[in-house]
């Protein structure tokens, strides 16, 4: 272990200036966290943010002015403002029509005298209200009850006119593709996404004037069994309805100014295809035999298309969405193919991910392949697929017998690392995509040792793999569910890698719309458990710790807004049911996957900590978040309120599960853990808690122990009670149970288990292990916080303010971290090399930042611009 011990500091400081002066202007405007949104809701808030480009430091805005325009006049100049906010400025104009574009640009002054020209015109276009739907819910007229293949629709119209613009409103019950005219409309899959259907149902929005003709035209779907209707946890199915249904209204803009309009109706007609059978679980069964040639275009007269049938739908669940849709992302080739001892030809990727194979078949007409996706081999090196439980992950596919035939699937998904193939496919010409939602990488980390990075890695693809429309627990297993407590664990570190906003934005909200009336959170989002399983501990705070975290990410009020009275409704929940402040009753899952023995625990080894003690922590936490809401959102009551109540239930835990000496009932990690993270104990207890966890520790022979909730803040507690050396250690620890000890047996996703694979090879039970579950790389919030020191400032949060402070430990000689936020990019990057510390640090216009230099008292209040120190920190000899 390598400590810093500062002998003697000779500080060198630079200010880095550029070269050529770049001159102000306002940039990368965003509405809604995109570009150019189209299908923004006309009645809900719009947030428009800008970043200030300009190659001058120290360097923040001090006024702004924003102007929009409709059909070129001007609607709204909000006149100059003199502010620094250049992120989440609301527009204050006339309230916004249905399908209408709006145009908007900035400009903005510094503090240095300058003023900006005004920026490139962006635009958001609003969606329909929800009186402007015509379209009609239409499902086939004969219901094909054989399997379950995906019914397509058509209809073929004539456009008489030259056409000037034109919008396809769209959603589904099911998942859809559509087609105008041959062409695939938008590059998304899985719409319309993943929400509480029953609630809130999206509807996409596509520009498709480039799509259509003047002449005849053709509209065509598909829909896939999806969310809506197929299998899911526990066997079932048809979850919110067991008809396939679409909804579809294409808007046409002529170019004499009239709109023509094409709805979902009586007059179209339906059929089914090669789409056997698709869906997440179980994977797809296409028949290409089925296949319906010239379906999608205009002029086909087939006369074995049947008609349709009206559903008497609700349209008042239909929302417009700007959370970002899943697509399709990385493309590996296989690294290897594998025969297996078995005989199983295997195709290995390299990569555990979660997408679909595209691959090319070298058969006749007739002729089977069938793909089998597994994360892992046995210990033997065999195919293995008894972790995904009943979920069969398999692709069938029946060949045409035509040259050149390609084929990916369509309405599911695979988590996978390893494919078996059966059956005459070309190997040569095969490669897997992963899909995911669209949310851009924002992070970057890396440092000197290369299992650290692999660690990131891992943390990455867990996130890639598992935010597919919705943060789930694991993308291959029957179960893909958005759990809660995992959800909560990974937030933070969710919001380094990806621009998750919007995401965790569309997912609170079905977190507020399935919320029982006494405030309880189920435990999966959006709800498919039976009406019993809400209210955990550590899962349903997920209400007030993800808003939070986004919120600090973010800095974004609107956040808080739409979560607060889901924040407050799960706060009096527990109020509720507690008594005299203790929260004891209830059913909780714990420290999930907490450290246990494989064998008898004759010695109690297993790192048990009492489900009420966790309970009570958790209770206080969701007070203290709701208090600093309250006090943003400028609700004083409610900070009164609160604010009352915290120290009673502090009390109460001391009172409760803590000695007069300050031992706790449970003598685990996640209980000293999360006493002192979530400030439970008082002050003079708090020195003596650290010394009985770093006790505990070193019983474990130098592990962690913890599980789902105490993992994420176990690094956390260490640093700040001035033991980093020993957060390095657990960090660089490379034996079981640790984080690399995943990465040293190869992972390439963190895995739901410390022992996935056990350090005999064995596998742990099948019932319970997934190699692609995020909670336990809630480390990645410290690695950048800690290690890279890239910290968001809760009083001025999004990275208005940011701390620079990183601790360099362990064996590291170098780490490096960059972040895109709203304002533009921050980066700390430092090393050392003998006694040589260099740091190096980005810091975004329009903000500023503390640097705390390690290995000495310097603070150092910096301005937007790149900074370099250089000092020597002598080292222990
Ligand atoms: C999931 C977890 C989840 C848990 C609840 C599991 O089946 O995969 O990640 O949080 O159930 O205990």
């Amino acid at each position: 272990m390598q400590r810093i011990v500062l002998l003697s500091i000779c500080l060198l400081f630079l200010a880095i200036s550029p070269l050529n002066a770049q001159r102000l202007s306002a940039g990368d405007l965003l509405c809604e966290y995109a570009a150019n949104p189209i299908g923004i809701a006309p009645g809900q808030p719009i947030r428009l943010c800008w970043k200030m480009i300009s190659s001058d430091s120290n360097l923040l805005q001090t006024a702004y002015e924003i102007k929009v325009t409709r059909k070129g006049r001007t609607i709204w100049n909000s006149s100059r403002v003199n502010s620094g906010q250049s992120v989440h400025v609301l527009y204050k104009g006339p309230a916004l029509n249905a399908r209408t574009r709006y145009f908007w640009q900035a400009r903005i002054w510094d503090n240095k005298g300058h003023a900006s020209e005004w920026s490139r015109i962006n635009y958001w276009e609003t969606g329909l209200d929800t009186s402007d739907w015509s379209a009609k819910w239409i499902t086939p007229s004969t219901p094909d009850t054989t399997a379950a293949p995906a019914p397509l629709f058509r209809k073929e119209f004539i456009i008489n006119k030259k056409i000037r613009s034109a919008r396809l409103y769209i959603t589904a019950h099911g998942i859809y593709e559509t087609w105008l005219n041959g062409k695939r409309v938008g590059d998304a899959y899985f719409t319309p996404g993943w929400t509480n259907y029953n609630s809130r149902l999206q509807y996409q929005v596509y520009d498709v004037t480039h799509l259509l003709t003047t002449g005849a035209n053709a509209a065509a779907a598909i829909v896939g069994d999806g969310w809506y209707r197929g299998s899911t946890y526990r066997g079932r199915k048809n979850i919110y309805g067991s008809a396939p249904g679409l909804l579809y209204q294409l808007e046409i803009i002529l170019a004499d100014g009239t709109r023509q309009i094409l709805t979902s109706d009586q007059t179209w007609t339906s059929n089914y295809g090669p789409i056997r059978s698709s869906e997440f679980f179980n994977g797809e069964c296409y028949d290409a035999q089925r296949e319906r040639t010239g379906w999608l275009l205009a002029g086909r007269q087939d006369p074995t298309w049947q008609g349709v049938k009206i559903e008497t739908a609700s349209f008042s669940n239909l929302i417009a969405t700007n959370a970002p849709p899943v697509k399709k992302h990385e493309i590996f080739k296989p690294l290897n193919i594998i025969k297996t001892p078995r005989g199983e030809t295997v195709i290995d990727f390299g990569q555990n991910l979660v997408g679909w194979v595209h691959f090319r078949i070298n058969g006749h007409k007739g002729d089977t392949v069938i793909l089998l996706h597994g994360e892992v081999l046995d210990p033997q090196g065999n195919f293995y697929a008894e972790n995904l439980r009943s979920a069969l992950q398999s692709i069938k596919y029946i060949a045409k017998g035509t040259a050149d035939e390609w084929f990916e699937p369509h309405f599911t998904f695979q988590g996978f690392r390893y494919v078996k193939v059966l059956g005459p496919i070309d190997l040569q010409n095969v490669e897997a995509i992963a899909l995911y939602s669209d949310m851009g990488e924002t992070g970057s980390f890396s440092t000197s040792n290369p299992l650290i990075d692999q660690l990131q890695h891992n943390i990455q693809w867990g996130q890639k793999g598992n935010f597919i429309d919705i943060p789930t627990d694991c993308p291959q297993r029957d179960e893909r569910l958005g759990w809660t407590g995992d959800a909560q664990a990974f937030s933070a570190t969710a919001t380094f890698n990806m621009d998750v906003a919007a995401f965790f934005e569309k997912w609170l909200k079905d977190l507020s719309s399935e919320q029982l009336p006494d405030g309880a959170v189920p435990y999966v989002i959006p709800n498919v458990l039976r009406a019993k399983d809400n209210a955990a501990a550590g899962w349903s705070d997920v209400a007030t710790i993800a808003p939070w975290n986004i919120y600090l990410a973010y800095g974004d009020t609107t956040i808080l807004r739409n979560q607060y009275n889901s924040m407050k409704g799960w706060v009096n929940y527990i109020r509720s049911h507690a008594v005299n402040n203790l929260w004891n009753t209830g059913d909780h899952f714990g420290d999930w996957l907490f450290y246990t023995p494989g064998d008898a625990d004759d010695d109690g080894r297993a790192a048990i900590t009492d489900k009420h003690l966790i309970a009570q922590i958790f209770y206080a936490n969701s007070v203290q978040l709701l208090i600093n809401t309250a006090r943003i959102l400028g609700i004083r009551e409610d900070v009164t309120t609160y604010s009352t109540l915290l120290p009673k239930i502090k009390e109460a835990f001391v009172d409760e599960y803590t000695t007069r000496k300050g031992r706790l009932v449970s003598g685990s990690q996640t209980a000293y853990v999360l006493a002192l993270n979530f400030d439970m104990l008082p002050d003079s207890l708090r020195h003596q808690a650290a010394v009985r966890l770093i006790q505990n520790i070193k019983d474990y022979g130098n592990h962690l122990t913890t599980g789902f909730l105490g993992t994420p803040h176990l690094c956390h507690v260490l640093t700040r009670f001035g033991y980093n050396n020993i957060a390095y250690m657990l960090l660089l620890q490379e034996t079981y149970p640790s984080w690399l000890y995943p990465v040293k047996k190869g992972a390439t996703t963190i895995w739901e288990r410390w022992d996935g694979i056990r350090p005999n090879g064995t596998l742990q039970q099948a019932n319970m292990n997934s190699f692609n579950h995020y909670a336990y790389g809630a480390i990645g919030d410290w690695m950048y916080k800690v290690i890279a020191g890239i910290n968001p400032v809760d009083t001025a949060p999004g990275y208005k303010s940011i701390l620079i402070a990183p601790r360099p430990g362990g064996s590291l000689t170098h780490a490096q971290a960059s972040l895109k936020t709203l304002y533009g990019s921050i980066g700390s990057s430092w090393k050392l090399e003998n006694e040589n510390f260099t740091l190096d640090i980005v810091i975004p216009n329009n903000t500023n930042a503390e640097v705390i230099l390690p290995g000495t008292n310097e603070r150092r209040r910096v301005g937007s611009g790149s900074y370099h120190f250089s000092y020597s920190i002598p080292q222990p000899r």
